[in-house]
C-alpha cells in the first residue's frame, strides 16, 4: 500500500470495570505475561507491514506507564510509535484528540483501535486496509451475534431477532479526512455521545463495510477478561490462526539456514538475540553486531530463497551503522508475511567459550519470540563451546548458526 496509513490507539480510559481499587493500574497497563496489554496491542499493529505509524492517546498521568510499555516493544516496532497524545474524559474526545494530532501529517487512512484489545490479528488489519483501498469510507470490524438476545421490557422479556445483528469490535477504519470532519461536526452537537466511531458514520449516513472480526479480538473489560487474555496469550501463536494462514494450510514447508560470526573488541556487553549480556568484551560490527539476530535473519531469507542480509542491508550503507539488528529480522519477517506465509520455528546454536549463555537462554528465547511474534515454545536457543579449538576456542569472537522453518502457501509459479 503506498498511501500513508496510521493506527490510532485509544488508551486514555480508567478501566473502572476492571479495577477493584483506585490504586489499581488502568487495565491497559496491566500485564499479560511479560508485557502490558497496551504493548501487546501496539506490537500487533506495528508488526503489520502496511501500518506506517501509530499514534497512542493516553491519560495525562500515564506518561511513565506508557514509556514502560514502549520499552517492551522491539525497537523497530517502537520506532513506528509517535506521541503520545493526551486524551479526554470520553472515548470520543480521546479519538478526536488523536485525529487532530494526525491531521496535516500526510496520513490518508486511519485505523482506530482500542488499546485494551490486544489480540487483533494481521488478517483483520489486512481486511480493513483492503476495504479502504477499494474505496470504503467506513470499515467496521465485527462478528455475527451467536447468542439469543433478550430485551427487558415493562411486561417482561422479549426475544430480539438475531439475524443481521453484529457485535462491533475495533479497528474501525476510515479515510482520515472523513472521520475527522465527522468528529468535528459531532462536537458541535453537544447532546450526542458516540461510544464508537462507526456510530458517527451511521449518523452521517455513510456506507459502511464490514470486515469480519474474531472472538479472539475481544476487549479487556472485566477481571475475567484479563484471566482469559493470559490463557489466550499462552496458547496462541502470535496471531489467531485464521483459515487463510493456519499452519495446516501452508503446505510449502521450507527450511533455511543462517550463519554469522563477529569478532570481539574492547567493551562491556555483547548483544545476543536483542538481549544485552554483560561481558568483558563486545562484538565488533557495522550494526550492533547481534550475531544471533543476523543468523536468524539469514535463515529466514534462506527459506525464502531471497538473498542474504548483506544484499538487503549493504554494510557500505551508513544508515545501518550502529543499527539495532531487530529491524533486519523484522524486514525478513515482513517478506514472509507478504508472501502469505509464517515462520513456524527458529533454532539457534551459539558457539563461544564466553560469555556463558545458559543463564540467559530463556531471556534470549523470550526476546527472539517477541520479535518474531512466536510463542516461546517455537524458539530454541542452544550454546556450545568449540573445545578451545579455532577462533571461537581462542575467544576471538562468537559464531552463530540458525535454522528457520517457514510455511508458505503453494504458488504455481514456483513449482
Ligand atoms: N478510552 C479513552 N479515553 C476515554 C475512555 C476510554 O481513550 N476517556 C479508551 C480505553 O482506554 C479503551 C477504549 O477506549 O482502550 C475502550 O473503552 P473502555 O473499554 O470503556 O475502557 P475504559 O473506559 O478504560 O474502561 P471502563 O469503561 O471500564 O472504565
Ligand atoms: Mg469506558
Amino acid at each position: 500500500m503506498t498511501d500513508r496509513v496510521a493506527a490510532l490507539v485509544v488508551a486514555a480510559g480508567q478501566g473502572t470495570r476492571l479495577s477493584s481499587s483506585p490504586d489499581d493500574l488502568p487495565k491497559q497497563y496491566r500485564h499479560i505475561g511479560s508485557a502490558s496489554v497496551l504493548s501487546h496491542t501496539l506490537n500487533a499493529l506495528a508488526r503489520h507491514p502496511d501500518i506506517d505509524e501509530i499514534a497512542a492517546v493516553i491519560g495525562e498521568d500515564d506518561h511513565e506507564l506508557f514509556q514502560a510499555s514502549l520499552q517492551e516493544l522491539p525497537s523497530s516496532h517502537r520506532d513506528k510509535c509517535q506521541g503520545p497524545i493526551i486524551g479526554g474524559d470520553t472515548r470520543q474526545q480521546s479519538v478526536r484528540s488523536g485525529l487532530e494530532a494526525l491531521n496535516g501529517l500526510g496520513v490518508k487512512y486511519v485505523l482506530i483501535h482500542d488499546g485494551a484489545r490486544p489480540f487483533v490479528s494481521q488478517d483483520i488489519i489486512s481486511g480493513n486496509l483492503d476495504l479502504l483501498q477499494s474505496g470504503s469510507k467506513a470499515v467496521l470490524t465485527a462478528i455475527p451475534v451467536v447468542d439469543t438476545i433478550k430485551r427487558a421490557t415493562d411486561n417482561g422479556l422479549e426475544t430480539v431477532d438475531r439475524s443481521g445483528l453484529w457485535a462491533a469490535q475495533t479497528p474501525q477504519s476510515f479515510p482520515l479526512n472523513d472521520i475527522l470532519q465527522w468528529h468535528r461536526l459531532a462536537d458541535g452537537e453537544d447532546t450526542r455521545t458516540f461510544t464508537d466511531d462507526i456510530g458517527l458514520a451511521e449518523w452521517q449516513g455513510a456506507d459502511i463495510s464490514i470486515c469480519e472480526g474474531s472472538p479472539d479480538n475481544f476487549k479487556i473489560t472485566t477481571p475475567v477478561d484479563l484471566q482469559k487474555a493470559e490463557r489466550q496469550a499462552e496458547q496462541m501463536t502470535s496471531e489467531p490462526l485464521s483459515q487463510s494462514n493456519s499452519l495446516a494450510d501452508l503446505g510449502d514447508i521450507r527450511v533455511g539456514q543462517g550463519y554469522d560470526v563477529h569478532a570481539f573488541e574492547d567493551g562491556e556487553a555483547v548483544i545476543l538475540g536483542g538481549v544485552s549480556i554483560p561481558h568483558t568484551q563486545k562484538l565488533k560490527g557495522h550494526s550492533d553486531a547481534d550475531v544471533v539476530l543476523h543468523a536468524i535473519t539469514d535463515a529466514i531469507l534462506g527459506g525464502l530463497a531471497d538473498g542474504d542480509i548483506g544484499s538487503h542491508f549493504p554494510p557500505s550503507d551508513p544508515q545501518w551503522k550502529g543499527a539495532a539488528s531487530d529491524q533486519f529480522l523484522v524486514h525478513a519477517l515482513n517478506l514472509v508475511r507478504k508472501r502469505g506465509g509464517r515462520v513456524a520455528h527458529v533454532d539457534v546454536t551459539v558457539v563461544c567459550e564466553a560469555p556463558k549463555i545458559g543463564h540467559h537462554r530463556d531471556a534470549l528465547r523470550q526476546s527472539v519470540a517477541q520479535i518474531c511474534g512466536l510463542p516461546i515454545g517455537r524458539v530454541s536457543v542452544k550454546a556450545t563451546t568449540s573445545e578451545r579449538l579455532g577462533f571461537t576456542g581462542r575467544k576471538e569472537g562468537i559464531a552463530c548458526l540458525a535454522t528457520a522453518t517457514l510455511r508458505l502457501p503453494f504458488n504455481d509459479t514456483d513449482e
